[in-house]
């Protein structure tokens, strides 16, 4: 297969794994749904395909392996997530799952074996979409999942637990798929890089330093519902009113400081009627910073500032964070190894940091860990318009075959 094909193989798939949608009109594939399902097991064909032998484990990831040239050898491992956002462009995750098949798919075709086995994973969840704690796949394979979570209910009130056992998973088992990290080279995934920098300095791929660190919160805003007619306004205690505040004051917390974003994705409203002054309003909350020490602060002085507003309104307040993850550095020879391959295709090594989340942070606690951007149009990510070009796909290809050179080398057996 030329990386011509192969690139537009990558791409072809990413719409194929798109049809694979909870709802009709936009791409949502959340932890342990049946589109989830659909797509594991179009993932699990291409990977047989490809030369790999495949198999689920306690949570769902679904995980190829090709082996190495000898017994005994190390392994490297690829892969991406295969959960979406809501309304999700096709490239964030699969791209990284279908490009790491494609570099086993090119070494099956050849009959090459490497003097290192590659596995590849797609993670059943790195969104955090359906229990709100992101990274659910990978923390299993590192060894560090939150046993705690599993009592944790999604919208319709199902457990975490039963969807992992629905899905064919073992929730009272996850441990054995915490994968053993002895005979590991490292993890590498190639990913959109869902921001404008590549684009603006015309490069179709650059080298991840680091992933910024990431609060989320889940709040209560409880008030008293009442006659939208009837009740005037100083004997109100709304809900939404205090909330509205509260959101402005994150806006106006977060823009001065250099680095800061916070977001409120999700806003609840109870009971919900035009005619019902709001007595519950529950929202979402995501911050991040690469420093963990200003994040915090950041967090702290929100929170703060809730209750305040809170407390003048009469509203109840309660927080609850949902996720705590530090920012964590790429493994710096892998990041030069990463340069020296896109070096050696002579195109520029951009080093990066990601303001998104990626597997990686989970899996940094288990091994080696690099991460390949690829150009994204426009910047614009976790939206439909998310635009990748194949030709920038044969590129990270290339860069990955080049990476497995280089490590098979140091390996003293290329
Ligand atoms: C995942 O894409 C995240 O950064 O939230
Ligand atoms: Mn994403
Ligand atoms: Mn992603």
């Amino acid at each position: 297969m030329t990386l011509e094909t192969a690139a537009n193989t990558i791409m072809e798939r990413c719409d194929i794994l798109a049809r694979f949608s909870e709802e009709p009109d936009r791409l949502v594939r959340r932890f342990a749904t049946p589109p989830m399902k659909q797509a594991s097991e179009t993932i699990a064909e291409w990977m047989r395909a490809a030369g790999m032998t495949v198999h689920q484990d306690n949570i769902g990831n679904v995980i190829g392996r090709y082996e190495a040239n000898h017994a005994d050898a190390k392994t490297l491992m690829l892969g991406s997530h295969l959960d979406t956002v809501r309304d999700a462009g096709k490239y964030d995750g699969p791209l990284g799952v279908l490009t790491a098949i494609a570099c086993v798919e090119r070494l099956h075709e050849r009959q090459e074996r490497l003097p290192f086995a590659i596995e590849v994973y797609g993670f059943a969840d790195e969104e955090g979409l359906r229990y709100h704690s992101a990274y659910l796949g990978s923390s299993v394979v590192a060894g560090t999942f939150d046993q705690n979570i599993l009592d944790r209910t999604d919208n319709a009130g199902i457990p975490l637990a039963e969807a992992i056992r629905t899905f064919g998973g073992d929730p009272d088992n996850l441990v054995a798929s915490k994968r053993p990290s002895d005979d590991l080279l490292g993890y590498c995934e190639v990913h959109i890089e869902q921001g404008p920098r590549l684009e603006a300095l015309n490069l179709p791929v650059g080298v991840v330093s680091a992933i910024t660190g990431h609060s989320r919160f889940s709040i209560d805003f409880i008030g008293q519902a009442g006659h939208a007619g009837t009740v005037p306004m100083h004997m109100r205690r709304d809900a939404l009113f205090a909330a509205a505040r509260v959101i402005e004051g994150i806006e106006k917390t977060a823009r001065p400081q250099q680095g800061l974003v916070a977001t409120v994705g999700q806003v609840t409203v109870e009971p919900g009627a035009s005619n019902v002054i709001p007595g519950k309003v529950t929202i979402s909350l995501d911050v991040r910073h690469q420093d963990d020490l200003i994040r915090h602060l950041a967090c702290h002085q929100l929170e703060e500032q809730a209750h305040q507003i809170c407390a003048s309104r009469g509203i109840a307040t309660q927080w609850q964070e949902v996720q705590d993850t530090d920012t964590i550095r790429c493994t710096p020879h892998f990041i030069r190894l990463m340069e020296q391959s896109i070096e050696q295709l002579g195109y520029d090594a951009h080093v990066l940091p990601s303001g998104a989340g990626h597997d990686s942070v989970a899996l940094v606690e288990l091994t080696n860990v690099a991460m390949l951007f690829v150009r994204c149009k426009g910047g614009i990510s976790h939206h439909p318009a998310e635009s990748v070009m194949a030709e920038d796909v044969a590129v990270a290809i290339q860069v990955m075959e080049q990476f497995f050179t280089l490590l098979a080398h140091e390996q003293g057996q290329a």
